[in-house]
């Protein structure tokens, strides 16, 4: 992305090096709004449906208007796309509740502020999808509403570049010795040929891969139990994946230098990426 490159803020499509917010914006401020990030395959959205939805949620879950009907965010989205020059493209987009004088609570009246940008998707290197990747472990001591795709990221931004420090690919979270997630992913571990997936409660993201991941697994013929997954299983586990929009379905082959299974990426895993290359396929 470039100082041209055309972003979208408050109603205009504009150069990178021209869009401008005030200071007193709540996102700045506060960390006071909601985002979404939506890989774009062959200049179609995936899953974009879904993703709205999760705008909707997020939004009301902190009591912001969504500012757009879901036509209208179709629409935008279409345009963004159109505008920028790569068929696969990550769109983040993010809402915060708008400019006003510094006070805690929430503003009568203030327009939320409305961003776009599409940066190229940068998928995994095939080498990190044949051969997996290292993982770190921390313990998980966010708040409790995960569920909400929040801008104030201070603790996720902690550990990934506790990952970047160990040379790590991500920080995979335990809370009280029960897996969560990891700081831009969900996790899923693999045992027996059954796939372990952690409540899609309170305390994590509902990714929209993780969503895809659960709807995939009987296709391939995996059967599912969601349910709380222990530090123990995850350390015995046979294989780990990392879900992500921009990750897909990735193997994590090591933990804390430990081996997961045999320190390859598994069957379980090829079978579910080899599904997933189907989706995003023309
Ligand atoms: C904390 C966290 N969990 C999970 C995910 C995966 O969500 P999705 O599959 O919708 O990209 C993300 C994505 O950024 C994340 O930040």
């Amino acid at each position: 992305m470039n100082q041209d490159s055309v972003v979208y803020l408050n109603g205009a499509f504009q150069p990178l090096s021209e869009a401008k917010i005030s200071v007193l914006d709540r996102g700045f401020i506060f960390g006071d709004g909601v985002y979404e990030f939506v890989p774009v395959y062959h200049r179609r959205p995936f899953r974009l449906a879904q993703h709205l939805k999760r705008l909707g949620n997020s939004l009301a879950a902190v009591g912001m208007v969504n500012p757009m009907s879901n036509a209208e965010w179709e629409k935008l989205f279409q345009e963004m796309i159109q505008r920028t020059p790569y068929e696969q493209q990550a769109i983040y987009l993010q809402v915060t509740r708008g400019v006003a004088p510094r006070d805690h609570p929430f503003p009568q009246g203030a327009t939320p502020t409305v961003f776009m940008m599409a940066n190229p998707l940068k998928l995994p290197t095939p080498e990190q999808v044949e051969r997996g990747v290292a993982c770190v472990s921390a313990e998980d001591f966010r708040w409790h509403r995960c569920d909400i795709k929040g801008i104030s990221l201070m603790g996720n931004g902690l550990w990934r570049q506790v990952a970047v420090e160990t040379g790590a690919t991500e920080t995979v979270l335990f809370r009280n010795d029960f897996l969560t997630e990891a700081s831009s992913s969900n996790v899923f571990a693999v045992k027996n040929g059954t796939l372990l997936a952690p409540l899609r409660d309170n305390l994590i993201l509902p990714g929209i891969t993780y969503d895809a991941v659960l709807e995939f697994a009987p296709k391939i013929g995996m059967p599912v139990e969601t349910r709380p997954v222990s530090r123990a299983e995850v350390f015995a586990a046979d294989e780990l994946w990392l879900t992500s929009s921009g990750k897909e379905v990735l193997a994590v082959t090591t933990l804390d230098n430990k081996s997961i299974g045999n320190g390859k990426p598994g069957p379980a895993f090829k079978k579910m990426w080899a599904h997933f290359q189907t989706q995003t396929a023309i």
